[in-house]
């Protein structure tokens, strides 16, 4: 496969693309189902409630017909929950205006380390019309690769975040401008 092969498409009814995106959960998180945090039925429910709220869209990635991967995202106003539940108020460039938060990325085994991951991600950002981008990554997954990488699309820490259940990891919130995509070209 060369990237090229890989299409992406945008969607921001859910009922279009629930199944698939509930397939692609499941394929890209295949080893952590079993645990309480990465439960289908959990990743199910939080799919429904940020599909049903402010600016939602996804972005999923076809190779010849087959979805390989996905993100989604949505709008966070001023006082959403996504700020409150940080430890320390983040810069207000953040906090004062809509920004738009990633709030899933993932590509299945298959096709990773191909870059597919920034295209959905860019391609995700191109059409919004937010000034600044969020995402949360638990520093540790995969010994600390995934953070680097979002590092390295240009994202800096702007907070942590308290976790959301007993058993989830402390998260840290990133956060960019939104137009910075031009300069990862
Ligand atoms: C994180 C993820 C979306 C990246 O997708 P991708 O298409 O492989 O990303 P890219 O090809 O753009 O970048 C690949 C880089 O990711 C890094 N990376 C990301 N996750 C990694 C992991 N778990 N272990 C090792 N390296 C990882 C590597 O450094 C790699 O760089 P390299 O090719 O120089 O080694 C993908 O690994 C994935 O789906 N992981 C499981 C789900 C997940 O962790 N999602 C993020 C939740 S915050």
């Amino acid at each position: 496969m060369t990237v090229e092969a890989i299409t992406l498409r945008s969607f921001t009814d859910l009922s279009d693309v629930r199944e698939t995106l509930v397939g692609l959960y499941t394929a890209v998180r295949a080893e952590l189902l079993h645990l309480p945090n990465y439960k289908l039925s959990t990743f199910a429910e939080r799919l429904d409630r940020h599909g049903a709220e402010p600016g939602w869209e996804s972005v999923i990635a076809y190779e010849y017909g087959e979805a390989v991967g996905y993100a989604y995202a949505n709008t966070i106003e001023p006082g959403n929950r996504w700020w409150s539940r940080l430890i320390s108020p983040p810069p207000n460039i953040y906090t004062s205006g809509p920004v738009v938060a990633i709030k899933e990325i993932g590509v299945v085994q298959k096709r990773r380390g191909q870059g597919v991951a920034q295209r959905i991600h860019d391609d995700l950002l191109e059409s919004r019309a937010e000034p600044y981008a969020t995402l949360c990554v638990n520093g540790a997954a995969g010994g600390g690769k995934v953070q680097e990488l979002y590092e390295r699309w240009g994202y800096v820490t702007i907070g942590r975040q308290e976790p959301l259940s007993p058993d989830a990891p402390q998260l840290t919130c990133m956060g960019r401008s939104v137009s910075q995509r031009f300069q990862n070209r």
